[in-house]
């Protein structure tokens, strides 16, 4: 079959997509997961690549299957999506899509934990994750544009308006991911970009749409950036 001549206005960019949960060991059958199915960050990545863009796609255990066509990076924990980030650099911009857990198990038992008996179970002890989206906004090998998520129930705007700004990212996607908004595992997204100087409210799209919406800001914005 022929294979279509790549083109794009993406050709010749490098973007790094993080998507789906991360999973953080308790033992080594037990872990602390979150709803994320991976179906926005996939999306994203799909739309890049259509525009042309070489895409590392450095995924936890999603749901969703990676898109075809991208390099598929696949970590389990925020450690290793931290790690795994920086490997795939340099990049032209960076989409954080990512549910990274905030919080991993200290001292993650390295047998699989019993009950002992007692009335008393187990008390998990916890620390914080590195911030993967904070880190790339600083790093030395910083991307051109740098896009985060901001996963908010409540106060959306100014919850994601005041990410932006403690992340140090350029862009924040802002999505209302209460229970009743079905966005978590549902197949529309209600996306909020947030900008330095702008907010502005997408209508309910399906997921592959958000996707499409970005990639083709993130080329305009890469084309008036770096010319
Ligand atoms: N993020 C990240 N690394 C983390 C936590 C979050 O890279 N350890 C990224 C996410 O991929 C997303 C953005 O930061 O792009 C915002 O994630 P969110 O969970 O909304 O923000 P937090 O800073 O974790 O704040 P909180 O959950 O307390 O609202
Ligand atoms: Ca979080």
């Amino acid at each position: 079959a022929a294979i279509a001549a790549p083109s794009g206005p993406l050709l010749g960019r490098h973007v790094v997509v993080t998507s789906g949960p991360t999973h953080e060991p308790i033992d080594p059958v037990r872990y602390i997961a979150n709803r994320s199915s991976g179906a926005q960050g996939a999306a994203i990545a799909a739309a890049l690549r259509d525009l042309g863009a070489r895409v590392s796609f450095v995924t936890g255990p999603a749901v969703v299957p990676p898109p075809a066509g991208v390099q598929v990076i696949r970590v389990e924990t925020a450690a290793e999506m931290r790690a795994a980030v920086e490997a795939a650099l340099p990049a032209d911009a960076a989409v954080m899509a990512a549910a990274v857990a905030d919080w991993r198990v200290v001292n993650a038992a390295g047998q699989k934990m019993k009950k002992d008996g007692s009335d008393r179970p187990p008390t998990l002890e916890m620390t914080e994750n590195p911030d993967i989206l904070a880190w790339v906004s600083r790093a030395e090998r910083r991307p051109l544009l740098v896009v985060g998520f901001a996963a908010e129930t409540d106060d959306v705007v100014a919850n994601a308006v005041a990410k932006r700004q403690r992340k140090g990212c350029d862009w924040i996607v802002a999505n209302d991911v209460s229970p009743d908004s079905g966005v978590m595992g549902g197949a529309d997204n209600t996306a909020i970009l947030v900008s330095e100087n702008n907010v502005e409210h997408w209508p309910r799209l399906p997921k592959a749409e958000v996707g499409r919406r970005l990639a083709e800001r993130i080329a305009a914005r890469l084309a008036e950036i770096a010319g």
